[in-house]
């Protein structure tokens, strides 16, 4: 799905690169009318989720590919010659977590297409309710179900209670089916969101689930919901510095820091429901109560837009973390694709093993990954742009995803 966000969008970066420095307002505003490119890569994936979720009943296809050969291989997609097994959930061997993922997935999406393409919106609701219903009824990880190819790399490590939680919000969302709110009410406190985390991440969900769940009460007045308010004040309050309840770390450049390996994730992700709170409280003059004090929608939108200007170059190294994107960005990126010789410089195809040369060399990448973000720097604001350290150089669609959503927020302000 990001590739073709990322084409969709890698015709405008020519036109910003005289704006590395933080975001230049008038440059985001270019990103306008995307509406179209943006729903075809939804449905690139929806196509894709609804062909795992209806091949076969009572099944869920999840995973393409063995990790363990695919980590002991250096190679082009073009000559990809690994094992390409086809792993599945079952009644037998579930996996609630991969399964209320997809409904989640599959339910938002439905709300997407409500009205440009009813039938499709339609046929995406009634897969969403069947496999979470699956997810629901055959309770298990898939991390246990198919421990030996799904662990250490895609482990469910917050378990699945949270993506129980998070199906069922966004099909109450979707669908206005009372069972949903029914579910909501009976699980919520037992299913983590009692634990205000400050991560949001492809793993845990209950950042986003309780925020979703707030826009409810901002809204309506969902009195169930008023519970999910606090809790989004008590995870919003621990990133803003200064509040009673903050506990986020923040490097000395200004920059959100959760863990050392892929940190970027947890900065797009928690810039994404900075501005989406920010838009829920904006649009009903709420604020976030932070002990005693209150916090405005216009600063969340303020830290959330210092977290995007740093990702863009506005930063103690300069640096723009988006590949292709301002005068100084990574040059090691560690990709396969990227970092391998192209079929029109070399043929040939290029095995497993040989590959790896490419990923020990000290040469930049010959393909420039246009629109990647990578890991990015460590707590010190230091960027090491080393191929082989993967947490710090490795791009993935889960740090994309989250800011293509913060780059829009900016782009309709304006
Ligand atoms: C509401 O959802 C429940 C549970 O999936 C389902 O059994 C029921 O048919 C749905 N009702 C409507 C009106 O769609």
């Amino acid at each position: 799905m990001m590739q073709v966000i990322m084409s969709s969008l890698a015709f405008q970066w020519p036109s910003l690169l005289h704006c590395w420095h933080g975001v230049s307002l008038n440059s985001v505003a270019l990103m306008q009318n995307q509406i179209t490119n943006a729903k075809e890569a939804i449905r690139w994936s929806t196509d894709y989720l609804l062909k795992a979720a209806t091949a076969t009943p009572d099944t869920l296809y999840v995973q393409v590919g063995d990790p363990n050969m695919d980590h002991r291989c250096w190679e082009r997609p073009e000559d990809m010659d690994t094992p390409r097994n086809v792993y599945k959930i079952t009644t037998q061997n579930p996996g609630s977590d991969v399964a209320a993922e997809t409904a989640a997935a599959l339910a938002a999406a439905s709300i997407v297409f409500k009205e440009s393409d009813p039938s499709y919106s339609t046929e995406l609701l009634q897969t969403a309710m069947k496999v979470f219903d699956f997810a629901d009824r055959h309770r298990g990880s898939y991390s246990d179900s198919l421990n030996s190819v799904v662990c250490p790399f895609y482990c469910s490590y917050s378990g699945y209670q949270d993506e129980l939680l998070w199906g069922a919000s966004w099909l109450h969302k979707a669908s206005l089916n009372g069972s949903y709110l029914a579910y909501i009410q009976s699980n919520g406190h037992t299913m983590g969101s009692d634990n205000d985390d400050y991560s949001f991440s492809w793993d845990d969900k209950r950042p986003g689930t309780k925020i979703l769940l707030s826009k409810e009460f901002l809204e309506k007045t969902t009195e169930e919901f008023q519970l999910y308010k606090s809790h989004s004040d008590n995870y919003i309050c621990s990133l803003i510095p200064g509040t009673s309840s903050f506990q986020a770390q923040y490097t000395p450049g200004g920059l959100f820091y959760k863990a050392t390996e892929s940190n970027l994730q947890y900065v797009t992700s928690t810039t994404f429901l900075l501005l989406t709170y920010a838009k829920y409280l904006g649009s009903n003059r709420g604020v976030a109560k932070c002990g005693g004090a209150t916090v405005t929608a216009e600063s969340l939108v303020a830290q959330a837009k210092k977290q995007v200007d740093y990702i863009l170059g506005d930063n103690p190294a300069k640096m723009s973390y988006m590949v292709g994107f301002g005068n100084m960005y990574p040059q090691h990126v560690h990709h396969r694709g990227s970092s391998v010789p192209s079929k029109n410089a070399h043929p040939n195809s290029i095995s497993c093993n040989d590959g790896f040369q490419y990923l020990y060399s000290s040469s930049p990448n010959p393909n420039v990954l246009v629109g990647a973000i990578v890991g990015g720097p460590d707590n010190r604001d230091h960027f090491a742009d080393d191929r082989n350290n993967y947490q710090q150089s490795e791009p993935a669609t889960y740090i994309n995803a989250p800011f293509v959503g913060a780059l829009a927020f900016f782009s309709a302000e304006n």
